[in-house]
């Protein structure tokens, strides 16, 4: 286990009805509010109605933003700075999913800072200041409630980058199961799989002694799991609802990974495609995911055993590691098959013409992964099993 330093400054408040705790949250951080949410889910929802009541209560002066793409959108975040600075905004408050939430981070840093949001993400400038963050999250799936990352698109040169500072963390997340309710089942699948690849990023490292992380993670796998058909067969579940959304907030707000770092190159790999195909993220690593699990398995064997018999119960007696392992890893992709998520390319229509494109990206900043290093020829690879 390596020292490890853990410092998460959100306040996570979760559960039916916590929406009201705006009125305590927001005057904590001033007055005059940037409300930002997307293509207007959260109105059809009744969600907004009660944000507005809530920041009418406490007399706030709000200036609001819908039309925060799902993959959201460098232009977006320039829109949103320029409100922030012209308009003295002292907080900005997110209401979405992902999405929404990354987009307020880049909105809360840009505004801030007098060059392009965008250097931040390409590793031109380093963030040293922004604004505060609240949010309201309406969908299980990135962690981003309760993290420091965000992950934009450049539309005009096609890149898709994900950048991270403590600064963004969100001052507070307010998370009520009932406004994941009207997600529809493909989101609420994406969002699944979203979470769990985010603890298989973590679980396959290097690091020895990690019990108890090992743990956690397999634990929250089970759990999902466990929860995913019984949440798609009763989308309205309030039970059901609740555990997902907890199982996203903590498969990325560094609980996890304690004293070691994890891998993150399907998520770059994926990031590829989403650049160039603008398909959603989660349903991008279900398809890539198991690929990814086949192409590094040699040398490897113990790691996704460990897996396969802790996480999918598979049977080790009379069998090598090896045929552990890919039993595991197939019945991951029978798992994800068998909640309908996407496991090839072509379930949205990606052919072979873009796939150098996309391993050109995937590479920009040079070879990348932890458990093991990936580089361009790898990348092709992982795509062209996938296709
Ligand atoms: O835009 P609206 O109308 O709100 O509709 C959204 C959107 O179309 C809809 N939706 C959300 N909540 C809903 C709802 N519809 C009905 N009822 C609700 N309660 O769902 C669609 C998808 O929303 P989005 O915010 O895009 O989904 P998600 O939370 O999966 O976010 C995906 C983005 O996050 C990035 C992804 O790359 C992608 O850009 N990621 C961010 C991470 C982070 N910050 O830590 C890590 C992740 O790995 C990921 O890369
Ligand atoms: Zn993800």
């Amino acid at each position: 286990m390596n020292n490890f330093n853990f410092h998460n400054p959100t306040r996570l408040i979760f559960g039916k009805g916590q929406i009201d705790q705006l009125k305590q949250e927001i005057p904590k951080y001033g007055s005059r509010v940037l409300l930002l949410y997307g293509g207007g889910s959260v109105k059809r929802s009744g969600l907004f109605d009660h944000v507005i009541q809530n920041l009418e209560s406490i007399d706030a002066f709000v200036i609001e933003m819908g039309g925060v793409e799902p993959n959201p959108r460098l232009s977006t975040v320039h829109k949103g700075v320029e409100i922030c600075k012209k308009e003295q905004i002292d907080l900005i408050l997110a209401v979405g999913g992902g999405s929404v939430l990354d987009c307020a981070k880049a909105i809360a840093a840009g505004a801030k800072y007098d060059g392009d949001a965008w250097d931040f993400f390409t590793r031109k400038a380093v963030a040293q200041d922004a604004l505060p963050l609240g949010t309201v999250l309406t969908i299980a799936a990135t962690g981003s409630e309760m993290n420091g990352n965000s992950v934009v698109t450049n539309w005009d040169t096609k890149e898709k980058l994900g950048w991270g500072s403590a600064l963004v963390y969100p001052k507070f997340s307010i998370l009520d199961p009932v406004y994941t309710m009207t997600l529809p089942k493909n989101q609420t699948i994406y969002g699944m799989v979203d979470m769990m690849a985010h603890v298989f990023e973590h679980y396959f490292h290097h690091e020895a002694n990690t019990p108890l992380q090992d743990g956690f993670c397999e634990a929250l796998l089970r759990t999902v799991i466990e929860t995913a058909p019984k949440l798609l067969e009763d989308l309205e579940s309030y039970e059901h609802r609740s555990t997902i959304l907890y199982c996203g907030t903590m498969a990325l707000n560094g609980v996890l990974n304690m004293g070691y770092n994890g891998d993150w190159a399907s998520h770059n790999i994926e990031h590829a495609v989403s650049a160039v195909y603008d398909i959603p993220h989660g349903g991008g690593l279900a398809i890539l995911f198991p690929n990814w699990m086949k192409h590094v398995l040699d040398g490897n064997e113990g790691r996704f055993k460990q897996m396969a018999v802790n996480v999918f119960g598979v049977q080790p007696e009379g069998k090598t590691d090896r045929e552990v392992a890919i039993e595991g890893i197939d019945a991951l992709r029978a798992f994800w098959n068998s909640i309908e998520a996407p496991s090839r390319l072509a379930d949205y229509d990606i052919d072979d013409s873009q796939l150098d494109t996309m391993a050109d990206k995937a590479v920009m900043f040079g070879e990348f992964g932890n458990f093991k290093r990936l580089n361009h020829k790898d990348v092709l690879a992982i795509y062209r099993a996938s296709l």
